[in-house]
């Protein structure tokens, strides 16, 4: 039997400090691409893409990404070790820099697919799934995890799923903090009701100091960020990227690069410009992209304004680049 030993890849090398949650109905390539004006080192995740949609579906427009996306990360749903070991071998050929197995998602049709938080139920075969990625892969396989789910909510439970996972090759974690109710709960009220437990993932980083531990659940501010990066080797940020995409301006000053730009709220929009006028002439609806830009200005006077401008205006038939600038002046107007 193998026994795990740990790694000596440095949580720095694998630039996990500052992620982006993969976010169904988010995280898509437009939304990558406007937090990415505001953060060039933090770590970006692909919305959960299924193995199955991956090989049998349009698979380059599926993988397609902008190059200023890197970091990126391929966030994968499945627990056939034979197909994610061939949408590894995609995700490595297309340029991604991580594939991420989804071992957190409780939603029932996710559990009827046997992937996502039920695999928390199954770490052999999460540990297969890993191997067999790993074999085929040059970049790194990561899984995003839960803390615990129904009534196995052991820390003895997690760490021998860890354990597991880690000794088939997967050097990094990204732990949400709170268990998941398979039956019962929303995946809405998965991501509420279930108390977040900090505290279990930080025994999780003492005992597997080799590993890569990013914390996941309820962080909404730099300080938040700040406490827990004393912690962990990183923190990953969900809901609170939609609600404020601004909270990244000043990440990267912060720990990545002293000297790095901080951008005002409009001079991201002024950068954003180019590329929402190229992705239009590739026919790509204006609506598609503004709705990621609803919470730029969150905290600032003529914030529902700006909101109520681009919701009314954006889904227009033939509606143009005008309708930003349009609202960039009237924001400005006001802010
Ligand atoms: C709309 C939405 C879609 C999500 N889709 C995914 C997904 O595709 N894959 C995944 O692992 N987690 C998904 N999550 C969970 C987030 O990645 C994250 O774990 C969760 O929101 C907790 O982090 P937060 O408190 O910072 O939002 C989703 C969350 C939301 C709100």
């Amino acid at each position: 039997m193998q026994t795990y030993t740990g790694n000596t890849r440095s949580p720095a090398a694998m630039g996990h400090r500052v992620c982006l949650a993969p976010m169904m109905g988010y995280t898509d390539r437009h939304f990558r691409y406007f937090i990415r004006l505001m953060s060039r080192h933090t770590r970006l995740y692909t919305e959960m893409l299924t193995s199955g949609a991956l090989l049998h579906g349009d698979t380059r427009r599926y993988l397609a990404f902008h190059d200023a996306e890197h970091p990126l990360a391929l966030q994968i749903g499945g627990s056939e070790p034979r197909e994610l070991a061939q949408c590894a071998r995609l995700a490595a050929e297309y340029g991604y820099d991580e594939i991420n197995l989804n071992a957190g998602c409780p939603s029932e049709r996710v559990q009827s697919g046997r992937f996502g938080a039920c695999l928390m139920l199954e770490p052999q075969l999460v540990a297969e799934c890993v191997a067999a990625m790993v074999a085929v892969s040059a970049i790194p396989v990561t899984v995003k995890t839960r803390v615990g789910v129904d009534q196995h909510d052991s820390y003895e439970h997690l760490a021998a799923f860890v354990r597991a996972v880690a000794v088939a090759g997967c050097q990094a974690f990204i732990i949400h903090a709170r268990k998941a109710w398979l039956r019962g709960l929303s995946p809405k009220q998965n991501r509420e009701v279930p108390p977040l437990r900090y505290d279990v993932v930080e025994k999780l980083k003492r005992d597997f100091p080799e590993l890569t531990i990013v914390v996941n659940g309820g962080i909404q501010t730099l300080q938040a960020m700040h406490t827990h990066l004393v912690s962990f080797d990183g923190v990953m940020i969900g809901r609170e990227a939609v609600a404020n995409p601004y909270l990244f301006a000043d990440i990267d000053r912060r720990y990545f690069d002293a000297d790095a730009p901080v951008l005002s709220r409009t001079q991201v929009l002024e950068c954003w410009l180019p590329y929402v006028t190229e992705e239009l002439a590739h026919g790509v609806p204006l609506a598609r992209m503004t709705r990621h830009a609803l919470g730029l200005f969150q905290g600032c006077p003529g914030v529902r304004h700006w909101r109520r401008y681009l919701s009314e205006h954006s889904g227009r038939p033939g509606a143009g680049i005008e309708i930003l600038r349009d609202a960039r002046c009237s924001i400005q107007a006001v802010a």
